[in-house]
């Protein structure tokens, strides 16, 4: 046998992507679940960039059948229509395809879909986060009974890096915290809030009529998304299978401008915080509105921007920063995963870096997590309400930073109080003690505050 220049040689056998055959393999065929945004993204990826991928991958990567659910639609790549059809298990089952990409979204039937492909011991790229949120166990363990590779690098911050960073580059390091603002939607409309003044339904219907905002938002704006995706980035950085209702979960509907002013005014700016950390064997997980100190380096990102500050034991604070949406980024990293499981394919290394997540994680309850709080409260204007509150606040073991009385009515006044890291048990003890207080009219929902 002949060896080509280049291939790589293991026990005096050449890998060509199929150790039992002398025949190099010149083709990786691909059958896709979906052209929309990012499917037909991907499409014209792999077209335009189709022989630098050839060289980096060693052979071509073929696209040869999509299954869509309306035939007649029109779409921004044309495909012979021999390659398309309505009946996604037609592309999966079809012994040509050697790469089933998932770019349906939703559990079912992508689930179905997926399961069924590594069943048939295919490797599957997807860019599914809620997919992988909740059923993401169930398919990985699937994936390393079949040897196969399960692929998802877009389900996280479009096309941001940071599946593979955590999963390769980092896995020396026991990571200690992770923050990131994973929504590009609810970014954008707390950018507009801040920049611009606007109240939520505002921001929200032009980030609708701009395409950033689902016609239905509550996936976004109710934090569902980033949830899902900080339960990807925690089960890989602590290596357990994250329950998603060990995620403490709020969305931003309840901000409003004049939130935003105070936290400014106080030297924040609000944000869509996603965060998991690990102390003592205990893992903290939450999704919330948080004032970002505007030094932190996420303060500055903006619009539908993402970012995510991995802190490692040994590497230090690093920080990824992209598009986390949008066709055109996110097919960059389906097509990374393509051609990294394409790459696999051909050197027979399939299954390199199966799931290693154990069961049984401690999972800190959101009462325990200390932070520091902003809350703003509507009281009587009258001497003696400052010290009445500052005393509920003391019972409950919570300790005052910083209180800035804002605006009077001449009878009601807006006070803004920031306390010291307390335990969010004694926050709530205090603010329901608070809310009966006869001299206090409204209390508003408290904010987390991020440290520097
Ligand atoms: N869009 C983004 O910026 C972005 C970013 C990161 C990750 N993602 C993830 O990427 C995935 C795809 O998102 P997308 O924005 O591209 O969605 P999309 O534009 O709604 O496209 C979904 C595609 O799936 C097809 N489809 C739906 N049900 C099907 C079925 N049963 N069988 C075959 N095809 C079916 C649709 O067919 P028709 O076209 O015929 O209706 C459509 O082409 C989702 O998991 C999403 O969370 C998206």
């Amino acid at each position: 046998m002949k060896r080509r220049a280049g291939s790589p040689v293991v026990e005096g056998k050449q890998l060509h992507g199929n150790v039992n055959s002398d025949k190099p393999r010149d083709v990786v065929r691909i059958g896709m679940l979906g052209l929309g945004t990012v499917g037909s993204a991907v499409i014209a990826l792999l077209w335009r960039n189709r022989e630098l991928i050839q060289l980096r991958v060693g052979c071509a990567v073929e696209v040869v059948k999509v299954a869509v659910k309306h035939l007649d639609k029109e779409r921004p790549v044309i495909l012979d229509p021999r390659m398309l059809t309505d009946n996604a298990y037609e592309v999966i089952e079809d012994e040509s395809v050697d790469i089933v990409v998932e770019l349906i979204g939703g559990v079912e039937p992508a689930y179905e879909y997926v399961m069924r492909a590594i069943e048939l011991g295919k490797s599957v790229v997807t860019a599914n986060k809620e997919l992988l949120a909740k059923r993401g166990g169930e398919i990985l363990d699937a994936a390393k009974g079949k040897g196969v590779d399960v692929y998802f690098e877009a389900s996280v911050g479009g096309g941001i890096p940071i599946i593979m960073p955590l999963k390769q580059s980092l896995v020396g390091n026991r990571i200690k915290r992770i923050v990131g603002i994973l929504n590009g939607t609810t970014n954008y409309i707390l950018t507009r809030m801040t920049r611009d003044g606007l109240d939520f339904s505002t921001a929200l219907s032009e980030a609708q009529a701009k395409g950033f905002a689902e016609a239905d938002p509550t996936d976004d704006v109710d934090a569902f998304d980033p949830m899902y995706k900080i339960a990807i980035l925690a089960a890989i950085a602590f290596g357990y299978r994250i329950p998603l209702d060990a995620i403490y979960r709020e969305g931003i509907r309840h901000i409003e401008p004049a939130d935003i002013d105070y936290a400014s005014s106080l030297g924040y700016v609000i944000k869509l915080l996603a965060i998991a950390a690990e102390h003592d064997g205990l893992i903290e997980l939450r999704v919330h509105p948080t004032l970002v100190p505007k030094t932190h380096p996420l303060a500055s990102v903006s619009d539908n921007y993402n970012a995510v500050v991995i802190e490692g034991d040994s590497v230090g604070r690093l920080m990824f920063y992209g598009q986390g949406a949008g066709g055109a980024p996110t097919a960059s990293a389906v097509v990374g995963d393509i051609v990294d499981a394409a790459r696999n394919l051909r050197l027979d290394a399939k299954g390199r870096l199966p799931c290693v997540c154990r069961l049984g994680g401690m999972f800190k309850s959101i009462d325990d997590v200390v932070s520091r709080f902003c809350i703003r409260m509507r009281v009587a204007d009258k001497p003696g309400v400052l010290a009445k509150i500052a005393g509920v606040f003391g019972a409950e073991g919570v300790s005052i930073a910083s209180v800035v009385q804002r605006e009077s009515d001449g009878k009601t006044a807006e006070i803004v109080w920031i306390t010291h890291a307390t335990p969010y048990r004694s926050l709530r003890g205090a603010l329901e003690g608070i809310s009966s207080l006869d001299v206090v009219q409204s209390v508003g929902k408290p904010l987390w505050v991020e440290a520097d």
